[in-house]
């Protein structure tokens, strides 16, 4: 299926590992030329050389997603670079750690997870809209969690809450750009294997495979997948949707 990437070209937050390298690698197959937002500058250069060595377009942009002037110089980066913005993936998050019920959740770490998840999709979101709307042609694809449907596990509030904030704003700016030929749509993995969970005991990871009826972890490039499908022509009419990709697991209470 010719999915009418060829061309495009995307940002993607947080692209220099995990999950966002492997939307940058999915993406980059199909044609898109992909600019790497990440605060890590050493793995953002190393995802660059990764990409180009399978013959992917790919330049990075190291900074803070959050900071709104590495957002407006990244964006105006890729209009000079490449004359066009079709694909925004926000993507950059951390871990839950250190988690802590509410009850003892210093406002520092609930502030910091709410700034780093939802107000950077926020900023990127902002700043996409004009060249897409330009083109007639836009997805921007937020991530979600599973951690936050039917409420996130003990100690993740500020996490949950981020990831349920991020699905609000997805389906209210849908309705707001679809007139622009735009589509917004949030994306909620489970537990995927990547550094983001490494924090976890090997004892926890075990247990987390075996609650999930697959038996196992879900893998970036599935997720990548998804968003590939959700960045293409063909998904022009999925829009405002948080679709969740778990394995069937659903329930996210440890007990
Ligand atoms: N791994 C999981 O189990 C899982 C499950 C559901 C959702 N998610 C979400 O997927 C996204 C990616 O997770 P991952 O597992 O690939 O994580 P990861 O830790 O492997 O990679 C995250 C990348 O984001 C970058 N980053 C973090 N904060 C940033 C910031 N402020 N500015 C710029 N770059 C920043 C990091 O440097 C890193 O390269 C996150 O939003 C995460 O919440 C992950």
């Amino acid at each position: 299926m010719d999915l009418g990437l060829a061309g495009r070209v995307a940002i993607i937050t947080g692209a220099g590992r995990g999950i966002g390298l492997a939307h940058a690698r999915a993406l980059g197959l199909e044609g898109v030329s992909i600019v790497i937002n990440d605060q890590d500058s050493t793995a953002a250069m190393h995802a660059v050389e990764v990409l180009s060595a399978q013959g992917i377009n790919a330049t990075s942009q190291t900074g803070d997603a959050t900071d709104p002037e590495v957002v407006n110089q990244t964006v105006s980066f890729t209009l000079e670079k490449h004359g066009r913005l079709d694909i925004l993936i926000n993507n950059a998050g951390i871990g839950v750690k250190p988690a802590s019920e509410v009850e003892h959740m210093p406002l520092s770490d609930w502030q910091r997870m709410l700034h780093i998840h939802l107000d950077s999709t926020f900023v990127w979101s902002r700043a996409a809209v004009d060249p897409m709307r330009k083109n007639g042609y836009g997805r921007i694809i937020n991530t979600s969690s599973m951690n936050f449907t039917g409420g996130g596990r003990p100690g993740v509030a500020h996490y949950s809450a981020a990831k349920a904030g991020i699905v609000g704003l997805t389906q209210t700016m849908a309705k707001e750009v679809a007139k622009f030929g735009l589509t917004v749509n949030a994306i909620a993995p489970g537990y995927v294997a990547t550094e983001l969970i490494s924090q976890f005991s090997a004892d926890m990871m075990d247990r987390l495979k075996k609650q999930n009826p697959a038996g196992r972890l879900c893998l970036p490039e599935e997720v990548a997948a998804l968003t590939t499908f959700l960045a293409s022509t063909h998904a022009g009419f999925i829009n405002g949707e948080l679709i969740c990709m778990d394995g069937g697991r659903r329930d996210y209470y440890w007990g």
